[in-house]
């Protein structure tokens, strides 16, 4: 007699990881169209709350460990482990020459079309990733003791109103260049170098008015030197950016208002905005979707009624996730931020 094993299979605990990757997915999927769609609406708020959220996210202690332990280590499990399952999937909506099945029903197309957008969100979440994430991501450059965010805009006939609006500085090649030659990194002032020569000195001879009148004029000295320090890091930041023609830098006071300055300035792109027209409706209904037969995988709607009242619940869901995630697309420049 053999003996029946009561393991759990291990092909069935990767699935439940990937189910619940994907719920994880859902979940920051909502809360990143809830933030975005705030670029656009409330329409004449400058963005406030994309901004306001955007700082503070960027602002939480930790931030690289919460994205890499919260963000990457999920989502990749769910994108690795996706493509295997791609590979191995069997879609049967499709025309068929009668060598293979051909059920056009409602959910077999689901399920095609859970496939095809996976191809299409892998290829877009690569795309979205380097370009928000590393290519167009604020340059810190600190100024005295506060920290500004860089970031490289083209130009165009709004930009200085709404510069002016959300309190950016703006510079083009010109004023860039005359900002980095107002200080020679080199050339370093008489007070910085006495400021050296009297950090090395013992002094202790001195007593009373002297001793006070040398204490003063050494806190005078290093504060000189301190300020030519932090001037000259603000310098050596500003050095690392070449501005290409027609191209304006941009300092903010905050990371949130330097990013909605690159999502506006993404979205003033026609192609861009098409791009990310697919991207939205190609992720809300892999979400979407994915949630309903998430639903099912975890044995939650197995009653036909039940599946029914979800397929309902996930359409709403699709609806208001498109509406945040396209307001954000067509919003942020052509109505909200355009001049
Ligand atoms: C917007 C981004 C994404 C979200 C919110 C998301 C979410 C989900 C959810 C909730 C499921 C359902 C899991 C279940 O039925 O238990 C799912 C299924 C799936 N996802 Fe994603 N996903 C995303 C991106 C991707 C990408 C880029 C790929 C490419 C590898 C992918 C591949 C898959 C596959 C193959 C399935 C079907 C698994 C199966 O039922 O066998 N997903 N996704």
């Amino acid at each position: 007699m053999t003996a029946i094993s009561t393991a759990i299979p291990r092909a069935f605990i990767w699935r439940r990881l990937h189910s619940l990757a994907g719920l994880w997915f859902v979940l920051f999927l909502i809360e990143h169209l809830l933030t975005n769609s705030q670029a656009a609406l409330w329409i004449g708020d400058n963005g406030k709350g994309f901004v306001n959220t955007v700082t503070a996210i960027h602002n939480l202690p930790y931030l690289e460990v919460i994205e890499l332990s919260l963000l990457g280590v999920p989502i990749l499990l769910h994108l690795v482990l996706g493509i295997k399952y791609l590979l191995t999937s069997k879609p049967n909506s499709g025309k068929s020459d009668g060598s293979k099945p051909y059920i056009p029903l409602p959910r077999n197309k689901a399920y095609t079309w859970q496939r095809i957008t996976s191809w299409f969100l892998l290829f877009c979440l690569a795309w979205h990733v380097t370009k928000f994430r590393f290519i167009d991501y604020p340059e810190k450059i600190p100024i005295g003791k506060n920290t500004y965010y860089a970031v490289e805009l083209s130009l165009d006939d709004g930009l200085y109103t709404v510069a002016d609006r959300l309190d950016v500085m703006l510079y083009d090649r010109a004023a860039l260049s005359r900002e980095k030659g107002t200080w020679s990194q080199n050339a370093k002032p008489a007070q910085v170098q006495a400021a050296e020569k009297m950090r090395k000195e013992e002094v202790d001879s001195f007593t009373g008015p002297e001793a006070q009148e040398y204490n003063s004029q050494k806190a005078n000295l290093f504060i000189a030197a301190q300020t030519y320090q932090e001037k000259a890091a603000y310098t050596a930041a500003l050095d690392k950016i070449h501005l290409s023609s027609g191209h304006v830098l941009a300092l903010a006071k905050d990371f949130g208002t330097a990013s909605v300055l690159t999502v506006r300035n993404t979205f003033k792109n026609p192609i861009y905005v098409g791009f990310y027209t697919l991207f939205v409706l190609a992720a809300c209904f892999h979400a979407c979707n994915g949630f309903w037969t998430f639903l099912l995988t975890w044995g939650w709607i197995l009653k036909m009624s039940a599946q029914r009242a979800w397929t309902t619940v996930a359409a709403v869901m699709m609806i208001a996730l498109i509406f945040l995630g396209l307001a954000a697309v067509w919003g942020t420049y052509w109505i909200n931020l355009r001049y």
